[in-house]
């Protein structure tokens, strides 16, 4: 197989981020994201501008693409397009794109699941980063998602865990709405909890049995916390914030790593990636880190590029696919509540 030449386009526009990549034999050759400025104005994601900025965005970011890889089109062997989950106007753009120019070169279309594509972009081909050996335990957290999943095959997972409200990606951003920090915050909690004290402020942690998590308890306490500090000092948050941040942020990997020590527990696997765009933030990469020396865990954590939402993700597991002949048909729709 490796003796041939796999060219995957990969198309990604299941929420707010127009994305393509070209992926050649599970290396990458480029990787363009689009992100949508106009939502920062609204403090979250407004899904009708969504749709609209991928319709702008589409063209011309998949046009990058095969520029930055070199590549004319006829050169591409399939198309791979995110067909869920995530908003359903978003991914409709996504989708019928990816149909029509299908069908415009004649090559075959694979739908991949965006979950599935956030696990298996530790299978990227990058030099440096080692792959998970099966089975292993992967811990997508997101925007839209928190879940612990068994990975036993490339196409073989199950969901042993998952958030019952609000996903951690919300809660570092429902949080920044709190402290008046722009949309979404998790990068700039991050950049603060740095410079601050992770036990200036002490927030308890949810009580969800197993493997499941919640959120929304401590976006409440997190509000109560700030209404009660400003009415005693009105320049609480200013003269706190990195504080905050920090004991925020440290609350949040709290919770995520008692709940994979679970997961580890349980199952008895040690080797635990993590993805998704809060597996960006610094804290929980350290934490992971950590869990090699005192838990015993070989850890996965993915390059920066490829934990945000981005097509090089969407294009491993088109080329997977393609190996496996596992290709989709001209009628497939796209779904918003796709399950892993
Ligand atoms: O995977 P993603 O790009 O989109 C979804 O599929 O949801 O994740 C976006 C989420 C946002 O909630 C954002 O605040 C969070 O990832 N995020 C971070 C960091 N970078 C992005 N959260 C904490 N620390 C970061 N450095
Ligand atoms: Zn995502």
């Amino acid at each position: 197989m490796s003796s041939q030449n796999i060219y995957i386009l990969g198309i990604e526009s299941s929420c707010d981020d127009t994305a393509a990549s070209i992926m050649h034999n599970g290396r990458i050759l480029s990787n363009v994201v689009a992100s949508q400025k106009i939502h920062e104005e609204y403090g979250g994601v407004v899904p009708e501008l969504a749709s609209r900025a991928h319709q702008q965005n589409i063209v011309p970011v998949v046009h990058q693409a095969l520029k930055k890889a070199n590549i004319t089109k006829d050169k591409i062997s399939a198309i791979a397009f995110t067909r869920g989950p995530g908003l359903m106007g978003s991914l409709l753009v996504g989708t019928s794109f990816a149909k029509s120019l299908a069908y415009g070169l004649n090559i075959p279309l694979i739908d991949v699941n965006h979950m599935q594509g956030h696990i298996l972009a530790h299978f990227i081909e990058e030099d440096g980063f080692k792959k998970p050996p099966f089975p292993f335990l992967a811990m997508t957290i997101s925007g839209g998602h928190t879940q612990i999943v068994r990975v036993n095959n490339y196409f073989d997972m199950t969901v042993i865990g998952e958030t019952i409200d609000d996903a951690v990606g919300e809660a570092f951003d429902k949080s920044g709405k709190i402290l008046g920090l722009g949309y979404p915050a998790g990068p700039e909690i991050d950049k603060r909890a740095k410079l601050g004290n992770p036990k200036a402020f002490l927030f308890t942690k949810p009580k969800v049995d197993g493997l499941n998590f919640s959120f929304s308890g401590l976006k409440t306490a997190i509000l109560y916390f700030i209404q009660k500090e400003t009415k005693a000092n009105l320049n609480f948050i200013e003269e706190n914030l990195n504080d905050v941040c920090a004991s925020i942020q440290y609350t949040i990997i709290g919770i995520l790593i008692d709940k994979l020590k679970i997961a580890s527990k349980q199952t008895g696997i040690k080797h635990i990636a993590i993805g998704g765009g809060v597996s960006a933030n610094s804290g929980i990469r350290q934490a992971l880190k950590d869990g090699e020396q005192k838990f015993g865990w070989t850890t996965y954590i993915p390059k920066f590029e490829f934990t945000t939402d981005n097509a090089a993700m969407i294009a491993i597991v088109g080329y997977l696919k393609f190996l496996e002949n596992d290709f989709a048909e001209q009628n497939i729709a796209a779904s918003a509540r796709l399950k892993i």
